[in-house]
């Protein structure tokens, strides 16, 4: 199971260095498509672009790192997603991403040891009169409190665990 999957990483990230030329200055356009596709920058991928780029791993690394907006960590199974934009940050935005670390034990850019939450910050997502807005996964939380992260989370939990029993 686990060679089906890593094989069809490779296609992918060989469907994504297909229409790039092993040229340095496309190293940021392949990592950006790589964080598209795969959620975040997996190490064999970056290893990969390295090889093809022509440029030392470890070079692409620190690229990657000095950039600031790459993950390194897989999405958890609810990517979560703060707002941080001007109206966002604006009504307590910081104040929400403080209670979702809180609550899920994370810092931003990291994965909660069970996989099911990834945190991170997000540029203005265009619902500015919602403010401040949460993300999880395809739903937007709208004028979100830190008293409201608890709440959400919870329910998410609740609605998980549902689902499971539901299996059993
Ligand atoms: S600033 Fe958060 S939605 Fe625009």
């Amino acid at each position: 199971m686990k060679h089906t999957s890593s094989k069809k990483s490779t296609e992918r990230l060989s469907h994504i260095l297909s229409h790039h030329k092993p040229e340095r200055v496309e190293l940021i356009p392949i990592l950006q498509e790589v964080e598209e596709e795969f959620g975040y920058l997996p190490r064999e991928a970056m290893l990969e672009a390295a090889n093809f780029t022509q440029i030392p791993a470890s070079d692409v690394f620190g690229i990657a790192t000095f950039y600031n907006r790459f993950r390194f960590t897989p999405l958890g199974k609810h990517p979560v997603k703060a707002c941080m934009g001007t109206a966002c940050h604006m009504v307590g935005g910081a104040l929400v991403l403080d209670a979702l670390e809180r609550e899920l034990g994370v810092k931003v850019g990291d994965i909660t040891h069970d996989g099911e939450f990834s945190l991170d910050r997000v540029a203005c997502i265009g619902c500015c009169f919602l403010a401040p807005v949460v993300v999880i996964g395809e739903d937007i939380h709208p004028r979100v409190t830190p008293f409201k992260v608890e709440e959400i989370l919870a329910g998410l939990k609740e609605r998980d665990a549902g689902k499971t029993a539901h299996k059993d």
